[in-house]
């Protein structure tokens, strides 16, 4: 495995932890080989110890690093700028004496763990020297992490620039959505319980919401945040992820092209929004001064590297419809935000009302609805939601859970929620993995509201305060449907 950019936040953080989660449950195989590539010019020894240090930092390892030695022993360090073809030329023959010292084969994967603009350069650099070639009976395969384009237009340049250079099966598009449990859970809870698919359809179920809400602000990624915003960073990506995991139609086997086909089936029946639409179904927010988790905390406009003048959106909320069968008048409500009331994302099934209620003292628009939730983080579970009679004479009907948590069944394991993406890629199984397709039907569901966003400024910004729920738009989005969204708990 190459990583380019390998003392960044990223590979720090997530990906060295990861390797170690998965050395420690032996999911790498004894011949693996590490190459980090970075512009800082490091000693190998010094790397190695760099190395050490997040891994214990952030490998969550109770074990005192036990696993730590197993991936210095196979870790080399390679200075170099990724935009010459130099580095490449160095990298060449230290992949090939890493072949002799660890057995590694010849398979190999490159992880770009660089900004965005750099994708296409390294990659026309690994195939000009002859480094994507597959002739030998191995692979060389690609990770790319979003962002993957910032619009449609520039997605589509770097899809096919990319598809100059490597076959669509070289290249891996990491969502790292896709990685956690319970995301992955969607799909096994759907199509594995008999019980749910008869009822998951526009006859039983009313609407459904996506949250993701984070309390975090912008941190210290002002600079790319600014020039991105919330609709762009989280919608195409996580978020129509998850409404195409809770949408998707069953697929015909598990095979990668067969799950990936009914995601951007589902990705292509979302409703185009109209110029007229975008203005009543699109709502977008800007924090302001406010208190989060008990802590004052300022305004995006004040964050570091973030424009005095900032125009740009830290929450959105959109309302979408989807034109097949199934969902046909089920509203698809999402939201997802910076700096929100506390860090929750759930999907919300909710089930139409029961035609009529018996109980006189209770007319049926009063009764709750029955709610499915899939709390997605950072208390993963699913409960259900429904009406019980409360213990007396009366008749009185209160709102009740059942609920299931992930940890009293299976235990918390520390993970960084890369571990399975990582090891699908190198077994070469892209069912987690965004094809070129699904990256562009993203961006097209969205493409509407960039046009009509960028036409016309937000001019009331900022509009929620910093610990709550967002701007008062979002909740008259529900509100004019007689609906309203679901408090996480
Ligand atoms: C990233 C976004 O893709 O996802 C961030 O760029 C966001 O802005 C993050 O904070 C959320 O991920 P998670 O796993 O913390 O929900």
């Amino acid at each position: 495995m190459v990583i380019f950019g390998a003392s960044g936040d990223l590979a720090t953080r997530k990906l060295l932890p990861t390797l170690y989660n998965l050395a420690k449950k032996e999911y790498l195989p004894p011949d693996f080989g590490l190459i980090g590539l970075a512009v800082q010019p490091h000693s190998e020894d010094e790397f190695r110890e760099r190395v050490r240090a997040s891994l214990k930092e952030f490998a969550s390892a109770p074990d005192d690093c036990k696993f730590c030695d197993w991936i210095i022993e196979r870790l080399s360090y390679l200075p170099g700028n990724f935009r010459e073809a130099e580095t490449y030329a160095r990298l060449k023959p230290l992949l090939a004496q890493m072949e002799q010292t660890h057995h590694t084969t010849g398979n190999c994967l490159f992880y770009l763990a660089t900004g965005p603009d750099l994708f296409g350069e390294i990659i026309r650099n690994l195939a000009d020297s002859g480094l994507t070639r597959e002739n030998g009976g191995y692979w060389r395969r690609v990770i790319i992490e979003k962002p993957f384009g910032s619009d449609l237009s520039s997605a589509k340049a770097l899809n096919l620039q990319i598809k100059s250079l490597l076959s669509e099966q070289q290249i891996y598009r990491i969502d790292h959505y896709l990685g956690k449990e319970t995301v992955q859970n969607i799909l096994v809870f759907r199509f594995s319980n008999g019980i749910f698919e008869p009822i998951w359809n526009r006859r039983y179920i009313d609407s459904v919401q996506i949250t993701v809400a984070e309390t975090l602000g912008v941190e210290q990624r002002g600079r790319y945040y600014d020039t991105t915003g919330s609709l762009r960073d989280m919608v195409p990506s996580h978020i129509l992820q998850l409404l195409a995991l809770t949408a998707m139609e069953p697929p015909i086997s598990f095979q990668a092209d067969a799950v990936r086909d009914e995601q951007a089936k589902i990705l292509h029946a979302v409703q185009d929004m109209s110029p007229e639409s975008v203005l009543s179904r699109a709502v977008r927010g800007q924090y302001g001064v406010g208190v989060v988790d008990g802590q004052a905390v300022p305004a995006y406009r004040n964050e570091p590297n973030v424009a005095q003048e900032s125009h740009t959106d830290t929450f959105v909320a959109l309302k979408f419809s989807i034109d097949n069968w199934r969902w046909v008048d089920v509203p698809f409500y999402v939201r997802t935000g910076k700096r929100l009331k506390k860090r929750a994302s759930e999907i919300v099934i909710q089930f139409r009302r029961a035609p009529l209620v018996l109980f006189r003292e209770t007319p049926v628009e009063q009764l709750s609805p029955n709610l499915l939730v899939l709390h997605i983080q950072p208390d993963e579970g699913i409960s259900l939601q429904f009406g019980a009679k409360v213990p007396g004479p009366m008749v009185r009907i209160g709102s009740v859970n059942m609920d299931f948590k992930y940890v009293d069944h299976f235990g918390a394991e520390p993970s960084t929620g890369y571990e399975r993406l990582l090891y699908d890629c190198m077994i070469g199984d892209a069912t987690l993995f965004q094809r070129a397709d699904m990256v562009e039907a993203g961006w097209s569901v969205i493409e509407p509201v960039l046009d009509v966003w960028r036409a016309l400024p937000a001019r009331n910004f900022p509009n929620y305060a910093a610990g709550t729920w967002g701007p008062k738009e979002a909740d008259d989005l529900l509100e004019r449907d007689h609906r309203h969204w679901n408090v996480p708990f």
